[in-house]
């Protein structure tokens, strides 16, 4: 099977197939979600949070996103891989953009990059998109901008807001996104983008009418459990899983029940004879 590429991404949506997306940060989950068949892979800077114990994502750097797409794409055989660019490595000017996101497709081997912002940063999309770089876009709450929204709240509520959001997703699309992601936008309003766009809008907290859904891959495996974010469904409760393992692990180790012969190494008898007989 051929790796998917934007085009795949594109077409999902005009036979209006969903499109599943998921995070990944290490080789292991990679591989799982590859094997599954989900489509894309992205290398979130939600790493951060979920992988590194920051606060946000705004301490992300290009170097940690760089090491965590290397070891993805080693696991991604057909999935395509999209990394994000972290907080100010792109908003500066285009060719810091460019500059960086050029590193994470050659470095890093990424298939496509990810941005946050709409109209303003529609330029820049423009550039990188020129340059045979392809772009998700991330619009309504953007986690890098997180001090300035001052809390993760559902974007677009208001009439200036949801112009706004409208605004930005046809900006994107114009500036030559292949996707967008619609981040706690209101169902409505996603659904409307959704409609207006020819490109394939991925939603986290927007509701069933975007065109695919992303999750962060900790939390809808109940991994992480710092917090529940409201539009995860935990499809497997992982946390849990570990821990019993872990405490059953300290009690076998306690009670002499691990290791056992089957964990184990044998030697020669008579080697080890020799040895006794050794001063
Ligand atoms: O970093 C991330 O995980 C993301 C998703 C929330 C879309 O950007």
């Amino acid at each position: 099977m051929a790796r998917v590429t934007i085009r795949d991404i594109g077409q999902m949506k005009a036979d209006g197939k969903k499109i599943p997306m998921v995070t990944a940060y290490d080789y292991t989950a990679a591989c799982l979600a590859d094997q599954a068949g989900i489509p894309i892979l992205l290398v979130g800077d939600s790493l951060g949070m979920v992988v590194l114990g920051y606060d946000s994502t705004v301490n992300v750097t290009m170097d940690d996103i760089l090491h965590h797409t290397k070891a993805v794409i080693r696991g991604a055989k057909n999935a395509m891989v999209v990394s994000d660019l972290p907080f100010m490595t792109y908003q500066v000017d285009s060719s810091q953009a460019l500059t960086n996101a050029a590193r994470l497709i050659q470095e890093g081997g990424a298939q496509s990059v990810k941005l946050e912002g709409g109209e303003s940063v529609a330029e820049t999309v423009h550039r990188l998109v020129e340059a045979g770089i392809p772009v998700m876009g991330h619009i309504g709450l953007t986690p890098q901008s997180i001090n300035t929204f001052g809390g993760y709240r559902v974007q677009g509520r208001n009439e200036v807001e949801s112009a706004k959001l409208m605004r930005d997703a046809k900006a994107l699309e114009d500036a030559g996104a292949y996707a967008i992601v619609l981040e706690l936008v209101p169902t409505p309003l996603a659904g409307l983008i959704s409609r207006r766009l020819n490109v394939p809008t991925i939603g986290i907290g927007a509701g069933p009418e975007c065109d695919g859904q992303v999750q962060v891959l900790h939390d809808m495996l109940g991994l992480f459990t710092d917090f529940v974010p409201r539009h995860t469904f935990q499809y497997a409760k992982l946390a849990e899983a570990i821990k019993s393992a872990f405490a059953r692990y300290i009690q076998d180790i306690e009670g002499g029940a691990f290791p056992t012969e089957k964990q184990s190494f044998g030697m020669d008898e008579s080697i080890l004879e020799e040895l006794m007989a050794l001063p």
